[in-house]
C-alpha cells in the first residue's frame, strides 16, 4: 500500500514547475498529526484533560488540548518556515510567519482549526483538525489579512484528520479524495481510502436538532418531512463535525447546522471549518451551501466569521435547497 509520502512525491512528478514546496506543507501538517493524535490516545493516562481557564476570541472556553493542538501546528509549520502565515481558531490574530533576508519567501498560507469537537475531549469520542491552504495573494513582502479573506474556491488543498479508532489524513488539491490511516506502530500513513466518492444516495442526517424551535422554518419544514417512513432515514451527530462528515461521506448523508437563536449565522466559521470541509465534499462528488449560496463562492469579511452550513449528497442538498428557497 503507497504511504502519504510516496503518494506526495508521485503527485508532485506530475507538475513540472513544481518546488516540493506544498509537499512540505503537508508534510509538516502530517508531523504534528502523528503527535497530537498520540496524545489523543493517552489523554485519560496525563494530565492534558479539561479546560485551561481562558477563552478564545469567540468566548469559547479553551481546552488543554485545543492550546496543545494550536501550539503544535504552528510549531511545526512556522519551524520550518514552509509558510508565510497561519490562522487558526485558538488565535484572535492571523499569524506571520518572519522570514530572515536570505531565506526564500513561502507562497502559501494556512488556515486551521486545530483540535475540531472540543467537547468530546473529555469523553473519550473522536476529535478533528481542519486545514485550508491558499497561496498569498498581495504583492508586499508580509502577509496582510485580505490574504487569509479569500473565497473557498480559491483553495489550493484542504483536509480533515479524525482522530478515531485509528487516525486518519484525508486531503484534497482539486483531483479527488484520498484517505491514509496511520499505523501508529510505526508511524506511517497509508493509502486505506483512495478517491472517496459520496454514494449516490443517502438515508443519514446530522444535525443538533436541541436548537429546532428558532431554526429558520424552511429548515423545520424540511425535518419534518425527512420524518416521513417511507424515507427510510436516520439521524447520526457525534458533535464532533469532522467525524459527521467522515461518516457521511462514507456512508452518504446530510450534514446541517442552521441558524438559531444562540448562533444567529451559524456556529461554524466558514474560513477554517465551512470552506475547507465544502472544498473535500465537493470534490467527492456532494455539495457544501449555505442559506442561498454555495459556501466556496462567498467572498469572507472576517477571519473568525461563522456560516451557516449544510452539505452531503447532492440529491439531499437540492432537496433541502427546494425548502430554503421557498420561503425566501
Ligand atoms: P470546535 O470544537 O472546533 O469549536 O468545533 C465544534 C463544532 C463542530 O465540530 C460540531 O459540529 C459543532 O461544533 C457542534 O456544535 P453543537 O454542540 O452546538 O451541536
Ligand atoms: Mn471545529
Ligand atoms: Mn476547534
Amino acid at each position: 500500500m503507497k504511504t502519504l509520502g510516496e503518494f506526495l512525491i508521485a503527485n508532485q512528478q506530475k507538475f513540472q514547475d513544481s518546488t516540493g514546496e506544498f509537499s512540505k506543507v503537508i508534510h509538516a501538517l502530517r508531523l504534528a498529526a502523528k503527535v497530537v493524535s498520540h496524545e489523543v490516545n493517552k489523554a485519560g493516562l496525563v494530565d492534558i484533560l479539561g479546560e485551561v481557564g481562558t477563552t478564545n476570541i469567540q468566548g469559547e472556553s479553551q481546552q488543554k488540548l485545543d492550546v496543545f493542538a494550536h501550539d503544535l501546528f504552528i510549531k511545526a509549520l512556522t519551524n520550518r518556515k514552509i509558510v508565510c502565515g497561519i490562522a487558526s481558531e485558538e488565535a484572535d490574530d492571523f499569524i506571520q510567519v518572519k522570514h530572515s533576508e536570505s531565506e526564500k519567501e513561502s507562497k502559501y498560507i494556512v488556515l486551521i482549526d486545530p483540535l475540531d469537537g472540543s467537547s468530546n475531549i473529555d469523553v473519550n469520542v473522536s476529535l478533528g483538525t481542519i486545514f485550508s491552504i491558499y497561496k498569498k495573494k498581495s504583492k508586499g513582502s508580509e502577509v496582510v489579512l485580505d490574504d487569509f479573506l479569500q473565497a473557498g474556491t480559491e483553495q489550493v488543498a484542504a483536509g480533515y484528520i479524525l482522530y478515531g479508532t485509528s487516525t486518519l489524513f484525508v486531503y484534497t488539491t482539486g483531483q479527488g479524495v484520498n484517505g491514509f490511516t496511520l499505523n501508529p506502530a510505526i508511524g506511517t500513513f497509508y493509502l486505506s481510502h483512495p478517491n472517496i466518492t459520496l454514494p449516490r444516495e443517502g438515508h443519514i442526517y446530522s444535525i443538533n436538532e436541541a436548537n429546532y424551535a428558532s431554526f429558520p422554518q424552511a429548515v423545520k419544514d424540511f425535518l419534518k418531512k425527512s420524518k416521513a417512513e417511507d424515507l427510510n432515514y436516520t439521524t447520526r451527530y457525534i458533535g464532533s463535525m469532522v467525524s459527521d462528515i467522515h461518516r457521511n461521506m462514507l456512508k452518504g448523508g446530510l450534514f446541517l447546522y442552521p441558524p438559531n437563536a444562540k448562533s444567529p449565522n451559524g456556529k461554524l466559521r466558514l474560513l477554517y471549518e465551512c470552506n475547507p470541509i465544502a472544498y473535500i465534499v465537493e470534490q467527492a462528488g456532494g455539495m457544501a451551501v449555505s442559506m442561498d449560496k454555495r459556501i466556496m463562492e462567498i467572498e469572507p469579511t472576517e477571519l473568525h466569521q461563522r456560516e451557516p452550513f449544510f452539505c452531503g449528497n447532492s440529491e439531499m442538498i437540492d432537496d433541502l435547497q427546494g425548502y430554503l428557497q421557498k420561503t425566501e
